[in-house]
């Protein structure tokens, strides 16, 4: 059974959308949500489908040996980052090569890097009078949003868009093929 852990940051929708996905796939199993938010609901929909949760400080996730461990003694295969806005550390990526993944709202290389995080990059995205938005899901390396794309999907940045109308809409994207995309991914490893 392969097995795959969580990182978030903020409300967690598609973290509990890979929950139910998982849910029907005996072959996987989601072990963990990793947070670095105390009162994020990502831990609330963890506590719902019985996943287990850890919290750590910004402390812990400078001095990451610890936390490289903890991974590594639960035997995880593979990491997806579902709204986790910090950087990870180089020694979790580089015990991980090919095994991280992040869905980012945009389509990168556009709209990426520190600081373009949920509703800021909706806003640049409008603000720049875009005519396309979409999803991109991709390797993580050390850097922000720049490891190897895996799969985009695009979607009409509409002129009544707010950033609101068009998270929701990113959002529907995400839902729609980013529990897929893990699976198939997983699968080539
Ligand atoms: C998602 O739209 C995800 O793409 C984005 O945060 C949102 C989290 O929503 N991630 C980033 O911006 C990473 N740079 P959720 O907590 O409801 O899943």
């Amino acid at each position: 059974m392969k097995k795959i852990v969580i990182f978030a940051s903020g409300s967690g929708s598609n973290a509990e959308n890979i929950i139910q996905y998982f849910s029907q796939k005996p072959e996987f199993c989601i072990k963990k949500i990793y947070c670095n938010v105390p009162d994020a609901y990502v831990l609330e929909r963890a506590k719902k489908y019985h996943v287990p949760t850890c919290v750590f400080t910004r402390e812990e996730f400078r001095n990451p040996d610890k936390l490289l461990h903890q991974l590594q003694a639960e035997e995880t295969d593979f990491i997806v980052l579902a709204g986790f806005l910090w950087l990870l550390p180089t020694c979790i990526t580089t015990a991980y090569p090919n095994r991280i993944i992040n869905i980012h709202p945009a389509l990168l290389p556009a709209y990426g890097g520190k600081g373009m995080y949920g509703h800021h990059v909706h806003e640049a995205v409008i603000a720049a009078g875009e005519k396309e938005s979409g999803i991109t899901i991709h390797y993580v390396n050390e850097h922000y949003d720049s490891g190897a794309i895996i799969f985009q999907a695009s979607c009409p940045v509409l002129p009544t868009d707010t950033p609101d109308t068009l998270a929701a809409r990113v959002h529907e994207l995400e839902y729609a093929h980013f529990p897929r995309v893990i699976e198939e991914t997983l699968r080539t490893k």
